[in-house]
């Protein structure tokens, strides 16, 4: 986001661990962790004046938080919403939906196989940066095809701190 032009990056952990690396590692400016308290009042901490550009890989409070810090015209991009993939019924979440309307505000759901056609250009982009390191791509990685569901069952846990993959063969 930075490279891109953001001049303060904040993200959200679930773990004090993983919110710590997030800043001291990532080069997050800062980061709090959703288990902590209410996600709208620690986003409002972390960025006072508000946000004009959010990807949502969590839903629910996440994105209502979202919805609520956003500045005029902001821009949300909703990729997914690992906190209601479990739920029974329907989330109560986001309620704030009409404040979209007063920041004239743009909330457009993300799907990476829709933008195969920008991937050269996402290449050319992000090669030289993970060559270089101002770019990181850390995984967690399982052993072995037989642990493909413990793998799954961890990252819904959190239990992994990279981006979690399963390596079925050498
Ligand atoms: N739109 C697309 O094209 C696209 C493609 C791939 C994935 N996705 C979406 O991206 C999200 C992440 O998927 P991934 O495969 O990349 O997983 P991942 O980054 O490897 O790990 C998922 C992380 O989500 C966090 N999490 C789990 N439950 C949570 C909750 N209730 N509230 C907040 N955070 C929670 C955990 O971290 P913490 O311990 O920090 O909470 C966990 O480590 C999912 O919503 C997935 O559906 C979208």
């Amino acid at each position: 986001a930075r490279l891109l032009g953001a001049r303060r990056v904040v993200g959200s952990a679930g773990t004090r661990a993983k919110a710590d690396w997030l800043v001291a590692e990532l080069g997050f400016d800062a980061a709090f962790v959703h288990r902590d308290g209410p996600v709208a009042e620690q986003l409002a901490a972390a960025a006072p004046d508000g946000v004009d550009v959010v990807v949502d890989n969590v839903g629910g409070d996440h994105l209502e938080a979202a919805i609520g810090a956003l500045r005029e015209r902001g821009r949300i991009a909703w990729a997914g919403a690992i906190s209601q993939y479990n739920a029974a019924s329907p989330p109560a979440a986001p309620r704030n939906l009409f404040d979209l309307v007063e920041k004239s505000g743009r909330l457009e759901g993300f799907l990476v196989s829709r933008h195969r056609d920008a991937q050269g250009e996402l290449e050319a982009f992000l090669t030289p940066h993970l060559r270089q390191g101002t770019v990181r791509d850390p995984l967690t990685v399982t052993e072995g095809f037989d642990h493909v569901v413990d793998a799954f069952l961890g990252m819904l846990r959190g239990a992994n701190t990279g981006k979690a993959v399963v390596r079925v063969a050498s």
